[in-house]
């Protein structure tokens, strides 16, 4: 089964063909990046206006990479949400027209669905259940429990702020080009152990975390101005990633996981990927690092198994906004 995936919830323009819900035969990401540089985060306005120029570009470019036509395709799916409302419905609705153009089955796709879902985009044998997800994003962390295929339990998560936007934040602070959690990773790459020491936030007896504690110690760092870039950001990587990878192998063992999943955009981060690793006690599954950030593939693979079982969404649905597992 040939999907044509399409992906537009926050500032990345993506479509994909994925083949039986784990072959990549394209994956085409426009980046606005740039767009939003200078703004110091992404403005939803220009977000969507981006996404209504690049969309059929996109699209188009997906189709070429994959050497197919849409005559080759078998369904299409477009990312439903969360995400941004205004971004969300241009891709959508792209997905929704070409559907209806080709009289073609659609399927709405959750976007965090589709996080985990990168993990079934690693060559090999399919994810085993039962599965621990470790979804970190710019706008979320969350760790979910995954019995089986479509079964979400969601036992821990951030109170306040987001992995990534913790990143990006601290990389505002720390005066590198947003989006911050790359150069971060960047300039910790410079850095090293000092007497410098952040917060880790344990949120004892949950499998919960917060990081706005950890972000206003760096502000106050920065402010003291005692410690180089390179050694605040090793510092802080080492904190967000000491207090993700500790609870994730701790909740895997407790809950006897076969294994560990990881999505979202902070999952690119190479220290975390190191870390869940070597303190997990079952194998971690790590998908490529451009499957982790926002693409379509991921959309493609999630919507892959839910059309295989025969789930349709009608041309008529809404896009949705709330953060939750409840609505996959
Ligand atoms: O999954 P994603 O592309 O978009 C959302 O769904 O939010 O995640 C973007 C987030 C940003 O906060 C970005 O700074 C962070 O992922 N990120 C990283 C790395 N690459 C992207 N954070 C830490 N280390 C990285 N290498
Ligand atoms: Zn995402």
């Amino acid at each position: 089964m040939n999907v044509l995936a399409i992906e537009s919830s926050c500032d990345e323009t993506a479509a994909a063909v994925v083949v039986d819900g784990r072959t990549v035969r394209s994956s085409v990401v426009a980046s606005q990046v740039e767009l939003h540089a200078g703004h110091g985060g992404i403005v939803p306005e220009l977000a969507s206006r981006q996404h209504l120029r690049a969309i059929a570009p996109v699209v188009q470019q997906a189709l070429a990479d994959a050497g197919c036509t849409l005559d080759d395709i078998d369904a299409v799916t477009g990312t439903r949400g969360p995400g941004l409302a205004g971004s969300l419905l241009v891709g959508y609705n792209a997905a929704k027209a070409i559907a209806f153009g080709r009289e073609l089955p659609f399927l709405g796709a959750h976007h965090l669905e589709g996080h985990i879902y990168a993990n079934w985009l690693v060559e090999g044998p399919e994810p085993r259940f039962p599965a621990l997800a470790l979804v970190v994003s710019g706008g979320h962390t969350d760790l979910v429990f995954m019995r089986e295929y479509g079964a979400y339990e969601r036992l821990g998560g951030t109170r306040d702020d987001a992995a990534g936007e913790a990143f990006d934040k601290a990389g505002r602070l720390l005066g590198l080009p947003f989006p911050g959690g790359p150069h971060v990773a960047k300039a910790a790459d410079d850095g090293g152990p000092s007497s410098l020491k952040l917060p880790r936030a344990w949120m004892h007896g949950t499998f919960d975390f917060s990081f706005s504690g950890l972000k206003t110690a760096v502000l106050h760092t920065v402010q003291a101005a005692k410690y180089d870039v390179p050694s605040i950001a090793w510092e802080f990587q080492e904190a967000v990633v000491d207090v993700l990878a500790g609870k994730t192998s701790r909740l895997a063992r407790e809950l006897g996981a076969a294994e560990v999943l990881i999505g979202g955009g902070v999952a690119a981060n190479r220290r975390l990927r190191e870390e869940l690793q070597r303190r997990c006690p079952v194998p971690v599954r790590i998908p490529p690092a451009k499957y982790c950030t926002d693409n379509a593939a991921m959309i493609g693979a999630a919507a892959s198994y839910r059309l295989a079982l025969g789930q349709r969404s009608t041309l008529d649905e809404d896009i949705f906004t709330t953060n939750d597992w409840a609505s996959v």
